[in-house]
């Protein structure tokens, strides 16, 4: 199978007065799953149909496998996309609705019962060649619409929100099975959407969108432990990030003042040299723990209640000032609701944002 790499130069897309993608830059390599993900509107669409050849574009350049496709066809940009919906061909049998493409491209028919075949093994559908549309679950036709654009072995593969129709343990599911077909064929898949575990699970580098714009484009551990700016840091995650509104000081050794609380920043990776400008202090829920009310670090908190969450607990407080954060605590946490309770907060598990820019310091 060939697999192509996929190069965005300044790409500039617009509806009439609307501008979405604005000198958009975006290199994917050969056998990268790279996962598009943000908020609806955000243009991450707009950008796959661009790549499929589905929309002009208004500058800039679309290079597949080192081929400039800007202004080529659809068909022959060596692309494959599914659709959120699976638009499958209601009155042909499953064979049929995987084998039409290839038909009418004049494919020899034995060369289509080979790649037939092989994506129904691949996708559990070998026992369903025969049944229509109607007669399988929503799973197993969206597996359908996955193996109708696997049969066209494609450079790329081009997925737009491909599991959004289905229930959530489907949806998981698929994931994993998606993530199979990855590892086993080693395609460039690009993949749309606006869920972050699909993201955090699927991908092999990030790109979180928001306003048409590429926040930051990074592995999923980097996009989780050190996102970019504000709008990844409470994109990404869940439950959320807290934040917690503050300055950084010079009081003996560095730290993160709220009000009564004070925070030490020793271990914190600067990006840029530390000022006291107000900054925002982003520490996500596990990262948070409960120690002796005798530790020089420790910051004191009041429960304000606490969420059973299975396997953890959600543990709801308040800083003296008043800012709500929650911590994870094991499923038999003893805290209850009024308690006062004595916290570290690691600075190497910290974020920094400036207040105003909202960028990482
Ligand atoms: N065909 C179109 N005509 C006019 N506006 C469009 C069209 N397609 C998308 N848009 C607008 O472009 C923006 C990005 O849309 P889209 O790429 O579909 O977002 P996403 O897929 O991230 O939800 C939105 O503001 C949307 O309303
Ligand atoms: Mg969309």
């Amino acid at each position: 199978m060939q697999r192509s790499n996929v190069d965005i130069t300044n790409l500039q897309i617009g509806f009439g007065g609307l501008k979405v993608l604005e000198n958009l830059n975006l290199h994917v390599d050969a056998s990268e799953f790279l996962v598009l993900l943000g908020p609806s509107g955000c243009g991450k669409s707009t950008l796959l149909n661009a790549i499929a050849g589905l929309i002009d574009v208004k500058g800039g350049e679309i290079r597949i496998g080192d081929r400039d496709v800007t202004w080529a066809e659809p068909k022959d940009r060596g692309i494959a996309m599914v659709f959120q919906s699976y638009a499958l061909y209601p009155r042909m049998s499953v064979r049929k609705n995987l084998s039409f493409g290839l038909k009418v491209a004049r494919t020899p028919q034995d060369e289509i019962d080979s790649r037939v075949g092989e994506a129904a093994k691949m996708l559990r559908l070998t026992e369903l060649l025969d049944r229509r549309p109607s007669e399988l679950s929503g799973g197993q036709r969206q597996r359908v619409a996955i193996g109708r654009a696997l049969v066209r072995h494609a450079g790329v593969y081009l997925f737009d929100e491909p599991l959004s129709n289905l229930d959530a343990q489907l949806r998981a599911e698929l994931r994993v099975e998606i993530k199979r077909l990855h590892a086993r064929l080693g395609a460039t898949m690009i993949y749309v959407t606006h869920d972050q575990i699909e993201a955090l699970t699927l991908a092999d580098r990030i790109a979180v969108m928001q306003g048409g714009v590429i926040q930051q484009l990074d592995t999923p551990k980097k996009i989780y432990r050190e996102p970019a700016n504000r709008f990844v840091a409470s994109f990404v995650g869940s439950p959320a990030m807290n934040f917690i509104r503050g300055r950084i000081a010079r009081d003996g050794g560095l730290a993160f003042i709220a009000g009564d609380a004070r925070f030490d920043l020793n271990g914190y990776a600067f990006r840029t040299p530390p000022s006291d400008a107000p900054a925002v202090l982003g520490i996500r829920p596990e990262h948070i723990e409960v120690i002796g009310s005798d530790h020089p670090s420790a910051v004191p908190a009041r429960v304000e209640m606490v969420e059973p969450m299975g396997a953890d607990a959600l543990i709801w407080c308040r800083l003296a000032d008043g800012t709500a954060f929650s911590f994870r605590s094991d499923a038999d946490a003893q805290a209850r609701a009024g308690d006062t309770l004595a916290l570290r907060f690691p600075a190497e598990a910290f974020s920094l944002f400036d207040d105003q820019s909202g960028q990482r310091l």
